[in-house]
């Protein structure tokens, strides 16, 4: 990526996944505290309260950040941490390690890339307010993220305000997979909302505090190439792209739902009064895509390797009229996600088209394999194929196509709490041993910081 000197190269981690300390310096619970110690949730009865150690051991991290040659860390805060029971006092403590964490990578020549929000809500406010179900959970994370604006914000110039919203909407409050664990047809478009509302709220504070900085959103997306070249394969693809990135995307740029959205669902669709509309126009300086796979999306459910529902669109696939399916060609990931590479670069090009050219930022990209014994997992030559396949994709993306592609973020720093599925998927570039937890890169650590010093 030569020929762009302003791109960055980083690698992303997420707090609840990373930091354990469930219980440590005055953090609050957050509803995957509450999840992951509910039995029958989690792959072997896992539960996060330690994952990487990372709250004690974050000097380590930092260093096998920068040996590892990324220009950009991104990571995010622990709401609970910082507001233990989501909108009252502020813990000192939890300021006090983001401070050290900060100034830790900045001494590195690191660049901080901060997401407010990575799933971890803080459980008073599910519990007192119904989550996001509620507007008032908007208004307290508007207040959070003043707290974390002014607390970071003379150091800290790039922010996301959340992370994949889609995950929260279907798999918190759709599918019911992810916390809180709810099922149901129509709450995943009120949570939607909330999130929105929220991300517009927070994006008006930060502008109004004259930060010197860039604030954007990190959706998720996988691509969905159509099955045949027929109308109505072209049109379900398009329309499950609206449904997925669209919906969660089009607000912030347009001020609006996908037209397609409010065709389908009618009222069952909340609406955003002509100021909301405005707070959110315009509210993203660049969008964030976390992208792992890609399907065919068909209008006929006469299709071979039918993708099931729980796999693709979740709770929401029915209002999308979509069959999805794979090509049995793909390779398959460990999660059962397909390696589609050329997927990549199409997801790159619609979303470039789609928004008129905004900065896109590749804020996750990466894959698991599950392989619990160091000594095959350290020899992950798959990983470092994919890392290798899809930043070449990007590649042509960029140069190629023109798409405005500022920084790619890899998947992650080191193996770590995989939600559902515990310790027992692995992603990372490096291997982290949850008994002692000890580090040991993998040699796709290797691979990427080569990737990073020829580009
Ligand atoms: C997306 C999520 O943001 C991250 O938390 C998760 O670990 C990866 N995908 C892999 O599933």
């Amino acid at each position: 990526m030569s020929a762009k000197e302003n791109f960055i190269w980083g690698v992303a981690t997420a707090a609840h996944q990373v930091e354990g300390a469930w219980l440590e310096d005055g953090k609050g619970l957050n509803i995957w505290d509450a999840y992951s110690h509910t039995p029958g949730k989690i792959t072997n009865e896992d539960t996060s309260a330690v994952a990487c150690d990372h709250y004690h051991r974050y000097e380590e991290d930092v260093d096998l950040i920068s040996d590892l040659g990324v220009g950009g860390y991104r990571f995010s805060i622990s709401w609970a941490r910082i507001l233990p029971d989501g909108k009252g006092a502020v813990n000192q403590k939890g300021i006090d390690f983001y401070n050290r964490l900060i100034d830790g990578l900045l001494a590195k020549g690191v660049t901080p890339f901060v997401t407010l929000y990575h799933w971890d809500l803080p459980l008073a406010l599910q519990m007192e307010d119904d989550g996001w179900l509620s507007y008032r959970t908007a208004e307290a994370f508007a207040r959070y993220a003043e707290v974390c604006f002014e607390a970071f914000g003379d150091r800290v110039k790039h922010w996301m305000t959340f992370n994949e919203n889609w995950c929260t909407a279907v798999l918190g409050n759709g599918t019911g997979l992810f916390a809180p664990g709810r099922v149901s047809d129509d709450e995943p478009y009120i949570v939607a909302h909330n999130l929105l509302l929220a991300h517009g709220l927070a994006v008006k504070a930060y502008r109004d505090g004259h930060y010197e900085g860039q604030i954007g959103i990190a959706n998720n997306c996988d691509f969905r190439e159509p099955l045949t070249d027929s109308d109505e394969d072209r049109a379900a693809a398009q329309e499950s792209l609206e449904f997925f990135y669209g919906w969660l995307t089009d607000p912030v740029v347009f001020g609006e739902y996908p037209a397609i959205m409010r065709e389908r669902l009618g009222d069952r669709l909340p609406e955003f009064t002509p100021e909301q509309k405005q707070l959110l126009k315009g509210s993203a300086d660049f969008l964030g895509l976390n992208h792992y796979t890609t399907h065919y999306a068909s209008r006929t459910d006469q299709v071979e390797n039918a993708v099931s529902s729980e796999d693709g669109n979740g709770g929401i696939s029915d209002d999308q009229q979509v069959v999805l399916s794979s090509d049995s060609d793909w390779p398959v990931t460990s999660m059962g996600w397909f390696v589609v590479p050329w997927g990549f670069r199409k997801m790159l090009n619609w979303i470039h088209e789609r928004y008129n050219g905004l900065p896109i930022y590749v804020t996750e990209n990466g894959t698991a394999l599950a392989n619990n014994d160091v000594e095959t997992a350290i020899d992950d030559t798959e990983r470092a194929e994919f890392i290798q396949s899809y930043t070449n994709a990007m590649k042509e993306a960029i140069e190629e196509d023109g798409v405005d592609v500022r920084g790619y973020f890899c998947w992650t720093l080191m193996d770590n709490f995989e939600w559902t599925r515990g310790y027992d998927m692995r992603f990372g570039l490096i291997f982290c041993d949850f008994e002692t937890l000890e580090r040991t890169p993998k040699a796709s650590y290797y691979a990427y910081r080569e990737i990073i010093q020829s580009s």
